[in-house]
């Protein structure tokens, strides 16, 4: 339903809540069942056109959803205005709902685990592909918020396709971990069973020791000699891809 106050409601929430910027991003969590108390635009015409064409799926909800705002008040109210001119706040799930997503069993799907990564864009390209994979939930290690606006920003709005939290290396999910690593055995000769939990270490320094310690199995992706690893999200790609093509399914 629209607001009545949609600048008002905004300036109360903003700071409690996750920005969703532009459409793509607002059009998936739309489909995911994010709770979207305001969403904004300074074109409705044009937003619901781009739903004609792109999400005919979820047009009425946008429709329902949007408040239409001058430009300069949109312009205002976002960080960096989007080219498609629509912005919207959502309410992040609780800890408690992500841990009982993460914690559920049988697992039809792997945990991807980011030990102590560093890098926004890549955290959001791997809830990308968590999202597109139908893995459990991407869980991260260390300091870095994968609840962070550039973090957001990069997973597309699909955040609330999967759940996202972060853990201590202790509190992780139950399931055989297999840490993805260059010095591990080939994974092209393992099956990644649905349970997995899968962890990739920082861009910098790698596997941590506390990681290690947990991992029951260390694969590594093919490479030729003398090229040391591949990026982060890089890797996470080829490992889900590497799950489903061997017998995962998609869901
Ligand atoms: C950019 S790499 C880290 C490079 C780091 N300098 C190191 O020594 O491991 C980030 C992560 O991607 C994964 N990765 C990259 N290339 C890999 C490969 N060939 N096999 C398995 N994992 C790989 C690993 O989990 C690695 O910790």
């Amino acid at each position: 339903m629209t607001v009545t106050d949609p600048v008002g409601a905004w300036h109360r929430l903003a700071d409690s809540s996750v920005l969703l910027d532009g459409f793509h991003a607002l059009k998936h969590a739309v489909r995911f069942g994010a709770e979207i108390p305001v969403a904004v635009t300074a074109d409705l015409e044009a937003t619901l056109a781009l739903a004609d064409e792109l999400a005919p799926d979820v047009r009425g909800m946008l429709d329902a959803l949007l408040a239409q705002v001058p430009e300069p008040t949109y312009r205002s109210l976002v960080p960096r205005p989007h080219p498609t001119a629509v912005a919207a706040l959502a309410v992040r799930p609780s800890r408690a709902a992500n841990l009982e997503k993460l914690a559920h069993t049988p697992r039809t799907a792997p945990v991807v685990v980011l030990d102590n990564p560093r890098n926004l864009g890549n955290a959001g390209a791997v809830i990308r592909l968590a999202a597109g994979f139908g893995a459990t939930g991407v869980v991260t290690t260390g300091t870095l918020d994968p609840w962070h606006p550039t973090v957001v920003r990069g997973g597309a709005g699909l955040h609330f396709a999967t759940a996202v939290e972060r853990l201590t290396v202790d509190e992780l999910p139950s399931g055989p971990v297999f840490a993805l690593d260059p010095e591990g055995d080939d994974i092209r000769g393992t099956k990644l069973p649905d349970d997995a939990v899968l962890a990739f270490g920082s861009e910098r320094i790698g596997l941590s020791a506390a990681l290690r310690a947990r991992a029951d199995h260390l694969v590594a992706l093919p490479m030729r000699p003398h090229v040391s690893s591949y990026n982060l999200a890089t890797s996470v790609a080829m490992t889900l891809y590497h799950w489903s093509a061997t017998g995962g399914a998609i869901s």
